[in-house]
């Protein structure tokens, strides 16, 4: 029998291009591939990404992780993927878990690798991050010789994002959309509008960059998909 293997894929921001040629390769070997849902039965962005890797014959089981705050929901749901993941590797298939932009920063993935632990039968193949390329996208160096850059989520207390918007040359502000007065308040306060740039929906069909923030209503909506880049070093306005 085939020794079973578990791969753990970052596909990268969102186009179909922007993923690595090892993941394209391992996608089109794999017996299982495991996909996260938004919504319960809802659809995947990253499966809408690799799909054009897969073979016909691939099984693929799309798994709903709950974002409310209820940890133990999501605890159980964790443990429950973790275990399927382990067993189909034990029963010898090729298994694929994909993860938009990269497995290892800001992602579901890392709850399961927390339950499985490093094994000999898993590869974490890295995947494009959303803020390389928002940073390629909108030509914004992120950091340079002696500056320093930290990856902050807008979900941390206000108070952390301004010691990191203090503390460093370059802030990346990730899942910023529900929290945007805030963080636009805060810019403003920091006097950094004119280092800083939103970008929605990177790479995708419906992408949208935002380059003078003074010009954003506090209450714009945005996609789940929005990040802050700030780079106190560079103008962002064209
Ligand atoms: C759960 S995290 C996933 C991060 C991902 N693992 C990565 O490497 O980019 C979701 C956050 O990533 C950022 N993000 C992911 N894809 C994006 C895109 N295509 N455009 C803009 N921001 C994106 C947003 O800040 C979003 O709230």
């Amino acid at each position: 029998m085939m020794k079973g293997r578990l791969y753990a894929m970052g596909v990268g921001p969102g186009a179909g291009d922007l993923i690595t040629v090892r993941a394209t390769r391992i996608l089109a070997r794999l017996d299982v591939l495991y996909a996260p849902a938004g919504r319960k039965g809802g659809d995947s962005l990253a499966l809408s990404i690799v799909r054009e890797y897969l073979l016909p014959h691939t099984e693929i089981r799309t798994c709903h992780f709950p974002m409310s705050s209820n940890g133990e929901e999501k605890q159980v749901v964790w443990d429950e993927v973790a275990q399927q993941l382990q067993n189909e590797v034990m029963e010898g298939r090729q298994v694929g878990f994909i993860t938009l932009g990269d497995a290892m920063l800001f992602s579901t993935w890392v709850f399961l690798l927390a339950r499985i632990g490093r094994q000999e039968w898993l590869e974490i193949v890295p995947g494009i991050t959303s803020f390389a390329a928002i940073a390629a996208r909108t030509v914004l160096p992120l950091a340079m010789e002696q500056q320093s850059m930290a990856v902050m989520s807008c979900t941390a207390p206000e108070a952390e994002l301004e010691q990191a918007l203090k503390a460093h040359d370059c802030v990346v502000l990730m899942k910023v959309y529900n929290r945007f007065a805030t963080v636009r308040a805060l810019l403003a306060r920091l006097n950094l509008f004119e280092h800083a740039l939103l970008m929605a929906d990177a790479s995708l069909p419906g992408e949208q960059c935002w380059r003078c923030l003074d010009q954003v209503a506090a209450d714009q909506p945005l996609p789940y998909f929005s990040t802050i880049l700030v780079n106190k070093q560079w103008h962002t306005k064209e």
